[in-house]
């Protein structure tokens, strides 16, 4: 293991109906409140309502951000610290998946910010303070709402960045299953795709001697198996729901990646791709992840031959560690395209046109990844074994 701090004070209120410790918990930080939300979904579910319910209780002031955008943009990161000025907002609301949470940090943070926010998701400048701001959690993917990270789109110049500070944990953020009941089934796919991706981030790193932080990863990786092909045809099964909302926020709030660091290539890439085409996050992931692995894999063979037995049970017998290791990758394969989850950027209809763009903006801020340094050849592989 590498020495490690771990830092975690968001608040975890998890379990049904919990949506009745909002008004105590919001109270604690002011009256005025700015909820931020998406598309709708959250008025269609009866969960603005309830939402509304609870802030009235307290007599808040509340503000409102609606249509925050999946791959939220800079554009309404901007107008919601323009609220945030005008109106003295003294907590903010997050109340949908990553997008909206993201979208609230940077709103949080720019808000306490006095140049441009574009500075702090560059990481040109590092959040030094945020307005806090708690989360009611609609979608299982992210874990954002569990850690401090936040990715945000400059849409004018195909930018998409992930950044993050101590300030920006949540205060708390409440989950329910039943307010994950009415996600669409491929967006529940992409949820499971997407936590599923961030355990291999972490499993795939340089460092030795990690068995118990390799077991809990597997156990995510393991339980999101045994319960996706469940869930996707059974979309209000409360146990089946809680579950994998309870597998997303490990999967992302930072206790798999104690004792080493985790590669964070896939997500890199990833983000370069939907900065360039507004694709879902996870879709990308499940086209570039296995790539990446079979790019990747000579790097460490004993460690993907590991995850192939302990995840997905392939037999060793008669078999080089290799061949184990690439059976391991195409049983993933083959369980993502079970579930439904695109297999090439064709599925999106991308092709060669902006390979380069997208390369271009995968090395913005230089070689990436720490299972393996990728250059921009290793990249521009990747992207090819994807069309
Ligand atoms: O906008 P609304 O109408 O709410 O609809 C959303 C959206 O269309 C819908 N949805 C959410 N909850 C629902 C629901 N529909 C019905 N019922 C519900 N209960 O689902 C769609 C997708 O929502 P979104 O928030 O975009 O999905 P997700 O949670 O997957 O977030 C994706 C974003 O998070 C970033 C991604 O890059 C992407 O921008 N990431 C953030 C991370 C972090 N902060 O730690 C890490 C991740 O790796 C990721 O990069
Ligand atoms: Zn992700």
């Amino acid at each position: 293991m590498k020495n490690f701090t771990f830092y975690n004070p968001t608040k975890l209120i998890f379990g049904k109906g919990q949506l009745e410790q909002l008004k105590t918990e919001a109270a604690r930080f002011g009256k005025k409140i700015l909820v931020v939300y998406g598309g709708g979904s959250i008025k269609r579910n009866g969960l603005y309502d309830q939402v509304m319910n609870e802030l009235k209780e307290i007599n808040a002031e509340v503000y409102e951000l609606a249509g925050v955008e999946p791959n939220p943009r800079l554009t309404t990161v901007r107008r919601g610290i323009e609220l945030c000025k005008e109106h003295d907002i003294e907590f903010l609301l997050a109340v949908g998946g990553g997008s909206v949470i993201d979208c609230t940090k940077a709103i949080a943070a720019g808000a306490k910010y006095d140049g441009d926010v574009w500075d702090i998701i560059n990481r040109d400048a590092v959040a030094k303070e945020a307005l806090p701001f708690g989360t009611v959690l609609t979608l299982a993917a992210t874990g954002s709402e569990m850690n401090a990270g936040s990715v945000i789109t400059n849409w004018e110049t195909n930018e998409k960045y992930g950044w993050g500070s101590p300030a920006t944990f949540p205060q708390f953020s409440i989950l329910d299953p039943v307010n994950t009941f009415t996600v669409p089934q491929n967006q529940t796919v992409y949820g499971m795709v997407d936590m599923m991706s961030h355990v291999f981030e972490q499993y795939f790193h340089d460092a030795t001697n990690t068995p118990l932080q390799d077991r809990m990863c597997e156990g995510v990786l393991r339980t999101v198996i045994e319960t996706g092909p469940k869930l996707i045809n059974d979309l209000e099964n409360y146990e089946l729901r809680e579950t994998i909302l309870y597998n997303g926020t490990i999967a992302l709030n930072g206790m798999l990646q104690m004792g080493h660091q985790g590669d964070w290539a896939s997500h890199n890439i990833e983000h370069a791709v939907s900065a360039v085409y507004d694709i879902p996050h996870a879709g990308g992931l499940a086209i570039l992840f296995p790539n990446w692995m079979k790019h990747v894999m000579d790097e460490n063979v004993e460690r993907f031959k590991q995850m192939a037995v302990r995840v997905f049970d392939v037999k060793t017998e008669g078999k080089t560690d290799k061949e184990v290791a690439l059976e391991g990758v195409e049983k993933l394969r083959e369980f993502w395209t079970s579930l439904g989850a695109p297999t090439r950027l064709a599925d999106y209809e991308i092709g060669e046109d902006k390979l380069d763009l997208m390369a271009d903006r995968a090395m913005a801020k230089g070689e990436f990844g720490r299972f393996k340094k990728l250059n921009r050849d290793d990249v521009m592989a990747i992207l090819r074994a994807s069309l």
